[in-house]
């Protein structure tokens, strides 16, 4: 028992954190009310608003009972808009959740429609959003409502497998909601860390942390190379969080333009096969390896010399893989903790679980990249993965992600020894 809940205050998982939750027109909408009361019953502030649907199955007075606040549901109140307006409320979110979502609910979040109140507050929010789909195994199933799933994933948004078993309607198959419980742990694990588990200058005193950053270089010749956009912000943001954290830092670079971090010792190189060298020889001391470099993952199989003069013909290279740095890392024994880091296009949380599990990696930041996301930007996203767990990082500033993505490593990190 902790001091606390001798004194008598139980401290619940989700304390102080604000929830927006989204209630749409299907059977299960009677569902969301025991999600109210189980996402209270563990300390979160919880505002609902609901679609004209959602309060045809249950009514305003159950949601406003529960959660202790008028329910939201019309655009255009005067009354409610006065006492908290919908862009004030989108922006008190710290999670927006919708459950049940129904097929329409899914279809207008995936264009991008704001037609009623609770789709303009997903629009004009910067939260992470959690959906859970529940409707007739047959709407669930059809092409359209499964292409907008898709499309939601690929845009980072979480979308939880409706269970399989009987419907309201009579039929078998999959639709029906996840249990409250379930989605209060979704809940719990996409919301970023609060203020008790935040960065502290002490975290990661005595440990030793090898990072790799940048790009690298893959020669064609003497002059001409193969690159990537990676700027190493990123990894330069996790080098100086790690030693102000208070580890004894080591960053093994690509090249880019940025000043080495105060403090950390860096390491240069160029190509993959100098990172490789250099992080096996800096990991066999360390505590934790993170992966944030850009690896080439080809080189050219040959080095031409000099400066080979251009042809009138094309010219055909030939490439050969580079080898895997992180997984090679994750393979030794004994091994550091090791943090790989993915740049994915699109579903995000299929392709890290997939990493985590072939790369055999503790842990793995993915971050969405696009035109204007990800590379060479300042502000970023981080939705990390480890084997029983996730959480969503962000948005915010790289030297803020990094700050948090250290003290999720060093949480880790000490639950691991403690096993
Ligand atoms: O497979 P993918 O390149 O997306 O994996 C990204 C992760 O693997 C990053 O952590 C990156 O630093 C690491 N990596 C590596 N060696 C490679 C390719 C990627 O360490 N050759």
């Amino acid at each position: 028992m902790t001091a606390d809940e001798e004194c008598g205050e139980r401290r619940g998982r989700l304390d102080g954190r604000r929830v927006l939750l989204v209630v749409a027109g299907g059977i299960a909408a009677y569902k969301a009310a025991e999600l109210v009361r189980k996402l209270r019953g563990e300390g979160a502030e919880v505002r609902v608003a609901a679609t004209a649907g959602a309060l045809r199955f249950v009514g305003v007075a159950t949601f406003q009972a529960l959660s202790g606040h008028r329910v939201r549901h019309d655009l255009w109140d005067e009354e409610a808009e006065a006492a908290m307006g919908h862009i004030e409320l989108a922006r008190w979110a710290e999670i927006v959740v919708a459950a049940p979502a129904s097929a329409h609910l899914l279809a207008r979040f995936a264009h991008g429609l704001a037609d009623d109140l609770p789709t303009t507050l997903v629009l004009a929010s910067e939260a992470p959003l959690l959906l859970v789909p529940a409707m007739n195994r047959v709407m669930w199933l059809h092409p359209a409502t499964q292409a907008n799933v898709a499309h939601l994933r690929a845009r980072g948004v979480t979308v939880l497998e409706p269970d399989v078993g009987e419907q309201a309607c009579g039929e078998h198959g999959p639709g029906r909601l996840p249990e409250p419980a379930l989605i209060v742990e979704r809940v719990q694990a996409l919301l970023a860390p609060g203020p008790g588990e935040r960065f502290s200058a002490d975290l990661l005193a005595g440990r030793r942390v090898v990072v790799s950053a940048g790009p690298t270089r893959e020669p064609l010749d003497e002059v001409r190379y193969i690159g990537n956009r990676s700027s190493g912000r990123m990894g330069y943001a996790v080098a100086t969080a790690a030693l102000r954290a208070g580890a004894e830092v080591v960053v093994v670079s690509g090249p880019v333009g940025l000043p080495p971090p105060e403090g950390v010792r860096v390491r240069r190189v160029e190509t993959a096969l100098e990172m490789r060298e250099a992080v096996l020889d800096e990991v066999r001391a360390a505590d934790v390896f993170m992966a944030v470099a850009a690896v080439a993952d080809y080189r050219p199989a040959r080095r031409a010399a000099g400066k080979p003069a251009k042809t009138a013909g094309g010219l055909r290279l030939e490439l050969v893989p580079n080898p895997d740095i992180v997984a090679e890392v994750a393979a030794l024994d004994p091994r550091p903790f090791v943090v790989g880091f993915a740049a994915e296009a699109d579903d995000l949380e299929a392709h890290c679980r997939n990493k985590l599990e072939r790369k055999g990696l503790d842990m793995i930041a993915g971050n969405l990249v696009g035109p204007g996301r990800g590379f060479d930007v300042e502000d970023n996203t981080l939705h990390v993965f480890w084997a029983g767990g996730e959480v969503r990082l962000g948005p915010g500033a790289k030297t803020a992600l990094a700050r948090d993505l250290v003290a999720l490593v060093a949480r880790r990190l000490a639950e691991r020894r403690r096993r």
